[in-house]
């Protein structure tokens, strides 16, 4: 095999970058420890560990015993990279400082452990999403500290378990796919530089939840479903596989976009998806490959947060569509106005 390791990338990649010798370790470290959870799930069904639990996240989510174990790992593999200042989970309340002093570590993650949990029943993929972002240089560090617009990134991946287990990375110098070599524990490089197609006839987004969405969304979906003899003038295929790991996946590698928009299910939140550990990292992985994120009124990288577990629409993936949709946005707002 010809393809470059992981490893072998980073240490070409992150030469140039101040930070880069402190980066390379802590996306390693990430990478083992997913390797560590990809072999707990392949087992998953057979340990019991598929369990519901009966308590709630921070969400108010019922948590499987599997978000509990992937939390567990990715929190110490960061402790113990001695390059993370803190963290904060999907599955934690408060973010965690691992040196309350600051500027000893560079680093700050907020990650999913465990994205699209509900699929861990059906043996589905799953996926594991970080963003990485530089920690305070001076004075205590707290929960305010992660509170930084996505476009401050210093790297964005996710890994996704399924039928192998892929790392996919941004360092701010393109996007790219890694496989696993389960007999040699090792990520190969099997998709550099990901160009995202502008054009697609491909989408996502969960359709029971129509009868909740803005105007603008209900228009851009019935306009698809009209196909050929509609106004966009071809047929559209769709897919949905409730993980955003597997539709991000699926847009790296074929084009499409991805739509979880803000809807009146639960008016008080402003979408589904999380914007520290969902929606920033994958959104410079797909900026990073020329496509485009929006929440269909602004970029999502411009956002500045002001909560650690906030929620956020979310459209992404082929550059022509997106820009469609954010401008059926406008059009509607305007016309309101
Ligand atoms: P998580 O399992 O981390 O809570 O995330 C699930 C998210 C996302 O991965 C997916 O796109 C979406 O929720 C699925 O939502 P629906 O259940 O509404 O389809
Ligand atoms: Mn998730
Ligand atoms: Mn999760």
């Amino acid at each position: 095999m010809n393809n470059k390791s992981l490893e072998s990338y980073l240490e070409t990649a992150c030469a140039s970058l101040s930070y880069g010798e402190a980066l390379a370790k802590l996306v390693l470290a990430a990478a083992k420890a997913s390797i560590e959870l990809a072999h707990l799930l392949a087992k998953s069904n057979l340990t019991g560990d598929t369990e519901k639990l009966s308590n709630k996240n921070v969400q108010g989510e019922y948590q499987m015993r599997l978000d509990v174990i992937s939390n567990d790992i990715f929190v110490k593999a960061f402790k113990a990279s001695n390059v993370v200042a803190g963290i904060v989970s999907e599955e934690l309340e408060d973010a965690v400082i691992f040196n309350i002093e600051g500027n000893q570590y560079p680093f700050l993650v907020a990650f999913d452990p465990l994205d699209g949990s509900s699929n861990i029943a059906v043996n589905g993929i799953v996926g594991s999403i970080f963003s990485i972002l530089p920690a305070p240089i001076h004075g205590a560090i707290d929960a305010q500290a992660f509170l930084q617009a996505g476009k401050s990134q210093l790297a964005a991946l996710y890994v996704i378990y399924g039928p192998a287990t892929m790392l996919v990375i941004s360092i701010g110098n393109g996007t790219q796919a890694f496989t696993l070599d389960a007999a040699t524990n090792t990520f190969y490089l099997t998709q550099a530089n990901i160009n995202i197609s502008p054009q697609t006839s491909e989408f996502a987004i969960n359709a029971s939840n129509e009868r909740f969405w803005e105007k603008p969304i209900i228009r851009y979906i019935a306009e698809c479903l009209d196909g050929k003899a509609g106004l966009r003038a071809r047929d559209f295929n769709m897919r949905w596989t409730a993980s955003m790991v597997a539709d991000v996946h699926r847009i790296l590698m074929r084009g499409g976009v991805f739509l979880y928009p803000k809807d009146n299910k639960q008016p008080t939140k402003a979408g589904r998806l999380r914007l520290l550990y969902e929606a920033n990292p994958m959104s410079m992985l797909v900026e990073q490959a020329h496509g485009k994120s929006s929440t269909g009124r602004m970029r999502i990288l411009d956002i500045q947060p002001t909560e650690i577990h906030e929620r956020v629409a979310v459209i992404l993936g082929s550059e022509q569509e997106v820009s469609l949709i954010a401008q059926y946005h406008q059009l509607y707002d305007q016309q309101k106005g």
